[in-house]
């Protein structure tokens, strides 16, 4: 069944889902690559239109897929598709410009996230409504983190090695995670001025010079990126019917 969407709603998801998934090995765009069955597309953007305050999904979806998309999303919300471009920032660009100026609070989601619960997005959405211009959801980081130089390994063995240099204080670390929530103007005017190829929109925010609000992610807003991870997200659809 359709979705519908709240006509009321302040909120616009742009869906970054023209990556070619690389990572995951052959087989295609990640967003159309499936998961019990269904294109890791139809989970995100299920999960998205099931939150309330949304009122437009613009989804960016590979050039050559993106009748194929507008007709997989038919049946499960009303979506915008427009044509990605070659890197993420690009691919969310050109979803940007296809959301009217009254729309005052626009988050980007990436589709690899796939089973991203509805209330991560309403969190997010809150605390930008709230006024934070950039809101980002976090983890803390559960592995001990290194930092590495060059070095050499032992006698006999080929090729380059790395030494540790150093222990990171993982106290002070965090997973970042989406959607990422941005008032409407700030994400605009960070596009606008951006050059290079960051993986992350906050990291715009940063560079401008404005702050950027953590709220607490969720295990299950993982990003879908190694073979290993799909098995997981399959996984976690049995136990938790997220
Ligand atoms: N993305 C995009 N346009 C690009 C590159 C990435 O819209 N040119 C999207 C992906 O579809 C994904 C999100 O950005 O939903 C996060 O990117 P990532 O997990 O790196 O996906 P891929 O780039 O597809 O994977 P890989 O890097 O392994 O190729
Ligand atoms: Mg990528």
């Amino acid at each position: 069944m359709t979705a519908q969407l709240n006509a009321r709603g302040d909120v616009a998801v742009l869906v970054p889902a023209a990556g070619a998934g690389l990572r995951l090995g052959p087989g295609g765009p990640k967003a159309l690559r499936l998961l019990a069955g269904e294109p890791l597309l139809v989970h995100a953007i299920r999960r998205v239109a099931a939150a309330d305050s949304v009122r437009l999904i613009v989804v960016a979806a590979p050039a050559a897929e993106v009748e194929a998309v507008r007709e997989l999303l038919a049946p499960v919300a009303p979506v915008t598709v427009v044509a990605g471009g070659a890197e993420r920032q690009e691919s969310v660009s050109l979803a940007l410009a296809a959301v009217p100026a009254e729309i005052e609070v626009v988050l980007v989601h990436d589709a690899a996230r796939a089973l991203t619960p509805p209330q991560l997005i309403e969190s997010v959405a809150a605390a930008v409504r709230q006024g934070h211009p950039a809101v980002i959801p976090v983890l803390p980081v559960v592995d001990t983190i290194k930092e590495v130089g060059p070095g050499e390994l032992g006698p006999g063995e080929p090729g380059p090695g790395e030494i540790v240099l150093g222990t990171v204080d993982r106290s002070v670390l965090r997973s970042v995670q989406t959607p990422q929530g941005f008032r409407h103007e700030v994400l605009a005017a960070v596009h606008a001025s951006a050059d290079g190829a960051l993986t992350d929109d906050a990291g715009l925010v940063e560079k401008a010079g404005l702050p950027v609000t953590c709220v607490p992610g969720s295990e299950l807003a993982l990003k879908i990126t190694r073979p290993l991870d799909l098995i997981l997200a399959e996984a976690l659809l049995h136990v938790r019917s997220p």
